[in-house]
């Protein structure tokens, strides 16, 4: 998709605009027919500026509709809602501020991470609470595995975790997140959905904080869109991963993640505005493109002696996401020169691997 001057600003526009209604509460009462006097009364505001914030929005979206006598609402249903406000905390709420400030970035790019929103961030990754929603891939394939002990990598609010305990009676299992926010939000679900004897939420960067718990019942670790965060510099992803396997030696990775477009360096396919939204703000958030293909992926895997065992992949929500089984080596390797890929770095030799699988 491709935009003049005048429809990127206008895109941008619409996207704020947006971001303040479901900021204000707004969106969630535009479920039904309001007219902005009602709406601005409800929220509190100033109802001969919420007029045309409302009015433009129609104009320039497909997100709500006016009735034609001065009543507006959301198009959608609820699930498509949840996506609305998933969409805004995350990228305008969360990576927005990063955005803003992008010229300076470009000159100072180590700021990019402290300029994201934590909370905003949190609150994408919130989810739903009460283990209604349908459990994820990525929590299937771990529940089909059958372990008793699995740790988590930056859970977010620890919904996969919740998936998985709900399924596997025997399972102890660790989250580590880093965002307090976040750490508090996973403890709230894990309390609400009563496992708290078995799950246990911790804070803190999660390789430090694996040094400082027990380990001796984990028998898969999971990384699910965590490693995303560790494409900086050539060599940062696989670092990690000797780190790990120096904690968790011989153990079960199973890495969720998603294949990124601008991370090739090799043009753009423009077919996937989803995806261009996301490598844009891992870029300017300080975590790096990570790669576009498996064998990129694989290398940073050997670069640790990680050995990619199997690969399900799937599209879903415009990217192309994937998870990836990997064995972490008994022994941890010792860096290498080169250390694996980074973004735009060549890409190395194709491990071997298993026929890739749609899950
Ligand atoms: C994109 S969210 C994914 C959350 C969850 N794993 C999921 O799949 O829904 C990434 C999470 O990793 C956390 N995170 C990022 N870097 C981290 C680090 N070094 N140590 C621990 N958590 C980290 C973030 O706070 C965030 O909650």
């Amino acid at each position: 998709m491709t935009r003049g001057i005048v429809e990127a600003i206008e895109g941008h526009y619409s996207a704020l605009a947006l971001d303040a209604l479901h900021q204000l509460g707004a969106l969630n009462r535009l479920k039904a027919w309001r007219s902005h006097v009602e709406l601005a009364a409800d929220c509190g505001v100033d109802n001969a500026m919420l007029g045309p914030v409302l009015d433009f929005v129609v104009a320039t979206t497909t997100l709500l509709e006016s009735d034609g006598m001065g009543r507006i609402r959301l198009t959608s249903g609820e699930t498509e809602h949840a996506r609305i406000a998933h969409m805004l905390d995350q990228y305008v709420g969360g990576y927005g501020p990063a955005l803003a400030g992008l010229a300076t970035l470009l000159r100072e790019r180590r700021w990019g991470e402290a300029l994201v929103d934590p909370d905003r961030h949190a609150a994408a990754f919130a989810g739903d609470n009460d283990g209604g929603n349908p459990i994820s891939e990525t929590a299937r394939i771990i529940i089909h595995l059958g372990t008793t002990g699995v740790v988590e990598l930056g859970c977010g609010g620890a919904q996969t975790l919740c998936d998985i305990a709900g399924a596997l009676p025997e399972l102890t299992a660790v989250g580590i997140d880093s965002n307090p926010a976040v750490v508090a939000q996973a403890r709230r679900l894990v309390q609400s959905r009563g496992f708290a004897d078995r799950i246990r939420i911790v804070h803190g960067d999660a390789l430090d904080a694996l040094t400082g718990i027990s380990l001796d019942g984990v028998q898969v670790v999971l990384a699910s869109s965590f490693l995303n965060a560790f494409w900086r510099e050539p060599g940062d992803a696989s670092a990690r991963l000797r780190r790990l396997s120096g904690l968790l030696p011989g153990r079960l990775l199973v890495v969720s993640d998603y294949y990124s477009h601008l991370g090739a360096g090799a043009g753009v396919d423009r077919g996937s505005p989803r995806t261009l939204i996301h490598d844009l703000v891992q870029a300017v958030s300080g975590q790096g493109v990570p790669p576009s293909s498996v064998d990129a992926w694989a290398g940073a895997y050997s670069g640790a002696d990680a050995e990619l065992l199997h690969v399900f992949e799937a599209t879903g929500d415009g990217i192309d996401r994937f998870v990836h089984l990997v064995r972490l080596p008994d022994r941890p390797a010792t860096a290498r020169a080169s250390g694996g890929p980074g973004h735009y770095a060549d890409p190395p030799a194709p491990a071997a691997r298993p026929n890739p699988e749609q899950c």
